[in-house]
C-alpha cells in the first residue's frame, strides 16, 4: 500500500511528474473542479493546530468531488484522549475513509500508524521531522515563481532545528540539480546534522551566512520560517531567540529581481508586513498552490495510478 510519509520517497521522475500533474490541477480548480474522486472519502485526523495544511486538503478533495471526515483536535477530542493507540485508531477510520491524513507532534508516530494501515496515510507534519507535502508545493511554487527548479541559491531563514518545512524542503532539493542552500538561524536553531549528513551524500553545497541581508542579496528564493515555540524545552531557550530576525521590506528590497520569498505560513514577526507588497513576497500564491499539489496526490493515491513505495 502506497503512504506519503517523507520526502525520501520522491524520486526525480515521480517529483516532476506530480509538478505537472499539479498544473493540471490548477487548470481543473480553475474550471470549477471535477468529479473524479466522487464518492471517495478523505480522514483529516490533527493531533497538532492546522489551518493551511488540513483546509487545503479538505478544499482539495472536495473540488475533485470527494468527502471529508475530520477530527480536528484530535488530541482533545478523539478517542485519543481516552488513551487509544494511534495503530487502533487507524484500524477504525480505515473502514470510514479512503485515506487519512494525519498530523502528529511526536516523530515517527504517523509511520506507526502506516505500518498497520489498509489505505494511505498521508503525513501532514510529525514533530519536528518532516512535513512532506509542504515541501512538494514548495518545489512546485518555486518552478511556478521562478519557471526551474535546478541551479538555485535557496536561503532558509530562522528556525532550522525545530522547523519540519525547512528540514523536508532542504531534503527534497537534493533532487534539483546545482542547489546551493545557505542557511540563516540564530545558532541554538541550526539545521540538524541528519540533514546536513543528507546534503553531503547527496553533493548539495551548503554554508551557514549569519548575516541575513548578505544571504539574501546573492538568493534566487528566501524560504523564511517562524519559532517553532511550541517545540522548545523551556521558556528561557525560547526568550533567547525570540525576535532574533526579521525580514524587513528594506532588506528584502535588496534581492534579485525575478526572485521570491517564501514562507510555509503561519507568520508571526519574521516577515515584516509591508513586504507583502513586494513582487517577490510569493507566501500567499505558495499556500494557493497547496490545494493543486494535494489534489494531483489524493488523485494519484486514490486511483492508484502511481506507485508511490520508494
Ligand atoms: C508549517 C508546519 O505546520 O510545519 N505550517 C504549514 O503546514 N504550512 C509551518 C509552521 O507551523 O511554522
Amino acid at each position: 500500500m502506497e503512504h506519503i510519509l517523507s520526502v525520501d520517497q520522491f524520486d526525480r521522475p515521480l517529483l516532476l511528474q506530480i509538478l505537472s500533474r499539479a498544473d493540471q490541477m490548477r487548470l481543473t480548480a480553475e474550471r470549477g473542479g471535477d468529479n473524479r474522486l466522487a464518492g471517495r472519502i478523505l480522514a483529516t485526523v490533527f493531533y497538532e493546530p492546522s489551518t493551511r495544511t488540513r483546509l487545503s486538503f479538505e478544499s482539495a478533495m472536495m473540488r475533485l468531488g470527494g468527502n471529508v471526515v475530520s477530527s480536528e483536535m484530535a488530541a482533545e477530542t478523539s478517542s485519543a484522549a481516552k488513551g487509544e493507540s494511534i495503530e487502533d485508531t487507524v484500524r477504525i477510520i480505515e473502514s470510514y475513509a479512503d485515506a487519512i491524513v494525519f498530523r502528529h507532534p511526536v516523530a515517527g508516530e504517523i509511520s506507526r500508524a502506516a505500518a498497520v494501515s489498509s489505505i494511505p496515510i498521508i503525513n501532514g507534519g510529525d514533530g519536528p521531522s518532516e512535513h512532506p507535502t509542504q515541501a512538494l508545493i514548495d518545489l512546485y511554487t518555486i518552478q511556478r515563481e521562478l519557471g526551474r527548479i535546478d541551479n538555485l541559491n535557496v536561503t532558509l531563514v530562522g528556525d532550522l532545528k525545530y522547523g519540519r518545512a525547512p528540514r523536508s524542503l532542504a531534503m527534497l532539493l537534493t533532487r534539483a540539480e546545482g542547489t546551493a542552500l545557505q542557511f540563516v538561524s540564530p545558532p541554538q536553531l541550526e539545521m540538524s546534522p541528519d540533514v546536513l549528513e543528507h546534503l553531503d551524500a547527496a553533493g548539495v553545497a551548503h554554508t551557514t551566512e549569519p548575516d541575513i541581508e548578505r544571504a539574501v542579496a546573492t538568493a534566487d528564493v528566501v524560504y523564511v520560517t517562524r519559532i517553532q515555540k511550541e517545540r522548545f524545552p523551556s521558556q528561557e531557550a525560547l526568550a533567547e531567540v525570540e525576535g532574533a530576525y526579521q525580514l524587513t521590506a528594506a532588506v528584502a528590497r535588496t534581492m534579485k529581481s525575478g526572485s521570491a520569498i517564501m514562507h510555509p505560513l503561519p507568520r508571526v514577526d519574521e516577515i515584516a508586513p509591508d513586504v507583502d507588497e513586494l513582487p517577490q513576497a510569493a507566501y500567499f500564491r505558495q499556500a494557493r498552490n497547496g490545494v493543486y499539489v494535494r489534489m494531483a496526490l489524493l488523485n494519484m493515491l486514490m486511483n492508484r495510478q502511481v506507485d508511490l513505495t520508494a
